[in-house]
């Protein structure tokens, strides 16, 4: 049977890559690294539409999670977290790790969080050293408003944003700079299209600024530490050598593409999967659908893991289902990184089949059809 892996991370790698990546090891000190790093540098730059200096870290995104905690705030300080599903939940686990008071805007899970919460936040919490959010809440496929947030914290000196946009960056715009977003962290198994291992953050000026007077212990996610070796092209430790050099070859392939196309191919493909969700009588888990996730209501009666497990084991289709509360409830089917039109119509096509398997006919085609019809009208656009 032929396997496909449509989830939202890890996500497909193009054989491009994988064969930049199937060569002879190289030693990360000699020029021919160097070489390799600043072209991942000045590659991530681009991507996150920065001028600073973008940091690599050898683990998976919530590594530099993490580093976005301890290297921002204090064992005492106070934060402000928007918590609208499990990774939302993961800044406030790292917060209560390190003895910051978490305040957290509890949002409806598929709902995106309201400015004027955060807003009232702030007013209420005036202490807060950040505010912590996703941009896209993968758990649920909502996408938080990170600019309207943006400018709440360009306001206030001492407040910094920081942003999860593992499932956000490379799927649609999200301007570092022009936004003012202070720190952004991404993985690598998302819209990179690499394998999981590597993890990324932009830092602003005000961020680094706010850094030199944080006292949280650390030592492996030292960014202080990193930025000074990073900026002469060095880095701390061994690095994930290869990972580096499927770096610099997935975002020759993105830079091909450009920004336009990667966030319109996105786009297309997350309407695409909404309209051929609801062409079968499914509805929408999120209200502010993401377009790197759409998140599906399973039928009443039927169990979302049901539809996920006979997916992947009848049909060699991967996708995810929901966690904790959203468990048996939704499916969750990924589009971002290395995916075209006809993975959403496999994808479709599958859970059409496992319906259909499960007690719950729908018209078989029909959903694929209402997917075909956007792809369609794109192509006439064009
Ligand atoms: C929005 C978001 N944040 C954080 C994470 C955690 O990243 P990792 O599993 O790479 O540590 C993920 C992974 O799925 C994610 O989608």
């Amino acid at each position: 049977m032929k396997k496909y892996l449509l989830t939202a991370g890890p996500t497909p790698v193009p054989d491009r890559i994988l064969l930049a990546m199937a060569r002879e090891m190289i030693h990360h000190r000699h020029p021919e690294f160097k070489a390799i790093f600043k072209e991942c540098q000045d590659g991530m730059r681009w991507l996150y539409q920065t001028k600073s200096t973008p940091l690599f870290f050898c683990c998976s995104g919530s590594g530099a999670m993490e580093g976005a905690v301890v290297n921002f705030l204090s064992p005492g300080d106070e934060a402000i977290v928007v918590v609208g599903g499990k990774f939302g939940e993961r800044w406030v686990e790292l917060c209560k790790a390190y003895g910051i008071t978490a305040h957290e805007i509890a949002v409806e899970w598929g709902h995106a969080v309201d400015p004027a919460a955060v807003a009232r936040a702030l007013e209420a919490h005036p202490a807060a050293k950040a505010v912590y959010v996703q941009a896209s809440e993968t758990s649920t496929g909502a996408a938080h408003p990170i600019q309207e947030l943006a400018a709440l914290t360009a306001a206030r000196p001492d407040t910094l944003l920081v942003v999860d946009a593992i499932t956000a960056l490379g799927v649609w715009d999200v301007p570092v700079d022009a936004w003012g977003l202070d720190v952004v962290v991404c993985g690598s198994q998302k819209a990179l299209m690499l394998p999981p291992g590597l993890a990324f953050a932009s830092v602003s000026d005000k961020a680094w600024r706010l850094a030199e007077r944080a006292r949280t212990a650390r030592f492996y996610f030292d960014w202080r530490r990193e930025r000074k070796k990073q900026e002469t092209a060095d880095v701390a430790f061994t690095p994930a050598v290869s990972l580096f050099v499927g770096l610099r070859e997935a975002l020759a392939m993105m830079k091909e593409e450009g920004l336009p196309g990667i966030f319109a191919r996105h786009d297309l493909l997350a309407r695409a999967t909404r309209a051929g969700a609801q062409a079968i009588g499914l509805s929408l888990f999120a209200t502010a659908p993401s377009a790197s996730v759409t998140a599906v209501n399973a039928p009443a009666g039927v169990d979302s893991q049901k539809i996920v497990s006979t997916m992947r084991d009848k049909y060699g289709v991967a996708i995810a289902g929901g966690q904790d509360q959203a468990k048996g409830k939704i499916i969750r089917l990924a589009h971002l990184g290395y995916f075209d039109r006809f993975d959403i119509v496999t994808a479709l096509s599958a859970l059409e089949l496992a319906l259909g398997d499960l007690g719950h006919a729908v018209e078989l085609g029909a959903s694929v059809a209402a997917a075909e019809k956007v792809f369609a009208a794109a192509g006439k656009a064009k």
